[in-house]
């Protein structure tokens, strides 16, 4: 397909809220070495986005100005490094910055082949929750087949991705959500248990569950209010990993208790690591779930699809707490 040479992309005018959004025309990306040009159909919205948009998160050095950090679409062109997609493949791929633009520029070891089950939105909002839960829960938590994990907002997008995941490699997923129907909606995809946060402390519910023996993987967007009470239930050799601070970024850290039962506590960020290091990610993920993949059983939940040009009411779906899953961009 031939395309002009400005392309449309979702920027901020300035930080603030939802009205400093613009779709506006920028360069469309020239690709050359492992990078391909894809044209997207559809880009998921993160909490990140929220961030960015507030001035809170800019994107790492050398990322796209414009936001997204995930899309879907057809590949366009190619550098001549690339081996492992043509022009016309259906991928789906992560990236550091300007993922919600008509063309956007995607390393090909961030790639992932999107299967035709999945439509544009589903592919869209695909890589940043599923490669987060699975770096998380499975690389830097060990989660293993018959262990137990705690997620945290099983009713957001990388929650229900993570059940999915974990589900899938036949783990016992435990979750918290903000509403007795929300935690309904993940018990339906799969958590063994799920808690209504704000019915009060999880640490009983989360105990009489394991017989109280506690967790091997807590996954974590809450930070510092709850570094205490998932000391409290983790199992011995337990691992608490950190993506989220919407709780604060202090808390309390008993290290007798990290010392006696060999816990361990990990920050993580997706998004600001290298290309190598991201590839080494898909990759892995391919080779453990890719099978599940294409067979149709791992996909993510949809709340709501927005147009690119209405951006503004999509930040506020997802800002409000009401959306179940995944807020996507569909783009033309
Ligand atoms: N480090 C990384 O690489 C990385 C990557 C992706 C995302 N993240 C972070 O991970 C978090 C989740 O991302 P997302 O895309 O899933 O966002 P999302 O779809 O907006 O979901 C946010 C979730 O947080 C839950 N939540 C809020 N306060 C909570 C509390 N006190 N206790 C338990 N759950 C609570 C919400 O539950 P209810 O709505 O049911 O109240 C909701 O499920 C965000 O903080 C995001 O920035 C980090």
């Amino acid at each position: 397909m031939v395309y002009p040479r400005d392309v449309k992309s979702v920027v901020c005018e300035g930080h603030g809220e939802a009205d400093v959004l613009r779709v506006v025309e920028t360069a469309a990306p020239v690709v050359s070495g492992r990078f391909v040009r894809v044209a997207v159909r559809a880009a998921g919205l993160n909490r990140a986005d929220l961030l960015q948009r507030r001035g809170l998160y800019p994107p790492p050095p050398g990322a796209p100005a414009g936001l997204g950090l995930e899309c879907a679409g057809l590949v366009d062109e190619i550098g001549e490094g690339v081996r492992a997609v043509r022009p016309g493949d259906r991928v789906m791929g992560l990236v550091a910055g300007g993922g919600q633009s008509e063309l956007v520029a995607v390393h090909e070891g961030s790639l992932l082949a999107a299967p035709e089950h999945l439509g544009d939105a589903e592919a869209g909002a695909f890589p940043e929750v599923f490669l987060t839960a699975y770096l998380n829960l499975f690389l830097l938590g060990g989660l293993e087949p018959d262990a137990t994990a705690l997620v945290h907002g099983g009713s957001g997008g990388v929650g229900t991705a993570a059940i999915a995941l974990a589900t899938e490699a036949g783990a016992r997923v435990l979750v918290t959500a903000g509403s007795d129907e929300r935690c309904r909606r993940c018990r339906e995809l799969g958590a063994a248990l799920a808690v209504n946060y704000r019915d009060g402390d999880f640490v009983p519910a989360v105990l009489e569950a394991t017989e109280g023996r506690g967790v091997e993987v807590v996954l974590d967007c809450v930070g510092g209010a709850y570094l205490e009470p998932n000391l409290r239930v983790l199992a011995p050799d337990g691992a608490l990993v950190v993506i989220g601070l919407g709780g604060g970024r202090t808390g309390e850290l008993d290290l007798a208790r990290m010392l006696t039962r060999r816990l361990r506590v990990i920050g993580s960020t997706l998004r600001a690591l290298s290309d190598e290091r991201k590839e080494t990610i898909v990759a892995s993920f391919r080779g453990r779930f890719g099978a599940a993949l294409a067979a149709g059983r791992l996909r993510p939940v949809i709340d709501r699809v927005y147009p690119m040009d209405r951006v503004a009411e999509a930040h506020r779906r997802l800002a409000s707490g009401e959306a179940f899953g995944k807020v996507v961009l569909s783009v033309p």
